[in-house]
């Protein structure tokens, strides 16, 4: 995929002092989003619900993180982690994502998870620690070139 914008590089931020959280059924399909999860993806919550989790799943995450998530969440353990997540408009935002089991009756119903804003240098180390696991577990890299836009043309269509 050849893409010569620049809105994959626009970061957002996510708020502090807000509550950002979200409700999936046992496979992931989302069914709650409050307003600053939405806001902050770029959706209204009414495009989020009913949508796999992945809906806002970026590229540079490695496959390996979200592997061990769901190992988590399968022994019905919670888990913790730094996700960078895709924006409606391919722009990007981090956060830290605490995923919890819901119970009713005893038996795992669904999951929930509030995420929280990372500061600066953390977002910075996670995004080298991610690149470098996709480049080692995947052999999947991210390239950015400058070049003539015909050769980019040439390029997008060889990939
Ligand atoms: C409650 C819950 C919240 C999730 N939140 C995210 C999220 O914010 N971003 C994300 O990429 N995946 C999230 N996931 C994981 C996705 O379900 C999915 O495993 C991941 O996006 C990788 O997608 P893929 O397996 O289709 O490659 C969440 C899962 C659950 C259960």
């Amino acid at each position: 995929m050849i893409d010569t914008s620049f809105d994959m590089f626009i970061e957002t931020i996510v708020p502090h002092n807000e509550l950002i959280v979200s409700r999936s059924d046992l496979s992931g399909i989302i069914t709650y989003v409050n307003e600053t999860f939405a806001e902050i993806s770029g959706y209204i919550p009414e495009e989020l619900i009913g949508r796999p989790h992945s809906i806002v799943r970026h590229p540079d995450m490695p496959k390996s993180l979200f592997a061990e998530l769901w190992h988590h969440l399968k022994k019905n353990e919670s888990w913790s982690g730094y996700i960078k997540n895709l924006r409606k408009d391919k722009g990007y935002y981090w956060v830290h994502a605490h995923i919890s089991v819901v119970y009713k009756d005893g038996e795992p119903v669904e999951y929930k998870s509030v995420f929280e804003p990372i500061d600066r240098e953390t977002r910075i180390r996670m995004q080298r620690k991610y690149d470098h696991l996709r480049e080692t577990e995947e052999n999947h890299c991210r390239v950015v070139i400058y070049t003539s836009c015909d050769k980019a043309k040439e390029l997008g269509e060889k990939l």
